[in-house]
């Protein structure tokens, strides 16, 4: 069974419809850059969502608007606004899981690590109100570069005492969606089975599609998996040159993020059925952080599944060992960054 999924799960019996009636929602999500290329889209999706009571959007400006829009749809979530770093503390109180692609996006020829000076220090700010207002919530972190904003996220909840590796994750779902696009078209698959773990990071070659573990089990030519691996791994910049300035990803990104959403709140919820892949605190390699596939529960990460590191092919193997320096540079990258502060 494909595990994870965000759209196709049956609904529980008494989650009758979707746009709601009968109000089942409990949790109450915040999205933090709630008013940006990301954060509408994901709103939108969130708002949607059965699990969900209460959706609080946050952002420097622009925000006033969208919840508006937004709160007009008939499900059953309430939706609230909150401008600027004096609303902050509020909108975070009480929040089971809190979204995070605040920050600047990617233009034609940068790299997620070029945006480093400006996310580190937005990370760093919200991540410290999230630690004041809702130290037990799940925190999932967008903005790049992922690598080294969840090591920055860790280091301030850990300056804070707070920090709870379980429940800390970078969003790399976006790695996965695109890798099982790609596979099921180069393989005429169908798209709804096809399921390809994504480990490493969030970058470049850091970004290592696990092809030989594709379910179902389908074999590829050495040609086929030098192209997907490159393209899964360079999908972002394929997306930031056609938009040609305009910004990077954001529809499959809100996509990818409100599956990770969803995921979460059945993990919450009780569904002890929950996998996904995510770049968290992790002891499968000696690197502090590393994407693998983890299994959710009530309590954040209930286990990272070490099989998937197990029997991987030649390529994956050299792979791996190829992305460990850049990984571990971005980590200590974020964790200096945050260490280094008076
Ligand atoms: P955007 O520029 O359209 O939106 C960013 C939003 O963040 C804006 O509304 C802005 O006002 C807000 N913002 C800026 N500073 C803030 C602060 N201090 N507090 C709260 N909000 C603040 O950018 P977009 O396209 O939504 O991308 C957001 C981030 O997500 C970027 O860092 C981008 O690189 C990252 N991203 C991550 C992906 C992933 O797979 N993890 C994929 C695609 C993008």
């Amino acid at each position: 069974a494909l595990r994870g999924s965000f759209a196709p799960k049956a609904q529980k019996p008494n989650l009758r419809s979707q746009y709601g009636l009968q109000i089942q929602g409990s949790y109450k999500v915040a999205i933090l850059g709630a008013a940006g290329g990301i954060g509408q889209p994901l709103a939108l999706l969130i708002k949607m969502s059965p699990l969900v009571s209460a959706l609080n959007l946050y952002d420097i400006a622009n925000v006033k608007g969208v919840a508006a829009d937004l709160s007009h749809c008939n499900t059953p979530s309430q939706v609230l606004d909150f401008t600027g770093a004096s609303e902050l503390g509020n909108c975070l109180k009480c929040v089971d899981v809190v979204v995070i692609p605040a920050g600047v996006p990617r233009k034609p020829g940068m790299t997620r690590d070029d945006l480093f000076n400006i996310n580190a220090n937005i990370v760093k700010t919200l991540v410290e109100a999230v630690a004041d207002n809702c130290p037990d919530a799940f925190i999932h972190i967008i903005s790049n570069p992922v690598n080294s904003t969840v090591p920055i996220a860790a280091e301030v909840l850990k300056q804070k005492g707070v920090y709870d590796p379980k429940k800390l994750f970078g969003v790399t779902t976006l790695d996965v969606v695109r890798a099982n696009t790609f596979v099921a078209q180069r393989k005429n698959l169908k798209l709804i089975d096809v399921d390809v773990p994504v480990i490493g990071g969030h970058a470049g070659i850091t970004i290592l599609p696990l092809l030989s573990k594709t379910k179902p089990s389908v074999s590829f030519t050495d040609e086929e998996i030098e192209e997907l691996t490159v393209r899964i791994q360079n999908a972002g910049t394929e997306v930031v040159e056609a938009k040609a300035g305009a910004g990077s990803a954001t529809l499959s990104m809100a996509y990818a993020a409100a599956r990770f959403v969803e995921s979460s709140l059945r993990a919450l919820d009780g569904d002890g059925d929950v996998y996904e892949c995510s770049y968290v605190q992790s002891d499968l390699t000696d690197l502090p952080f590393f994407a693998s596939r983890i299994k959710l529960g009530r309590k954040g990460i209930e286990a990272q599944i070490p099989s998937d590191l197990q029997g991987l092919s030649e390529y994956e193997e050299k792979a791996l060992e190829a992305l460990k320096p850049e990984l571990k540079a971005s980590i200590e990258k974020g964790i200096a960054f945050v260490q280094k502060q008076p």
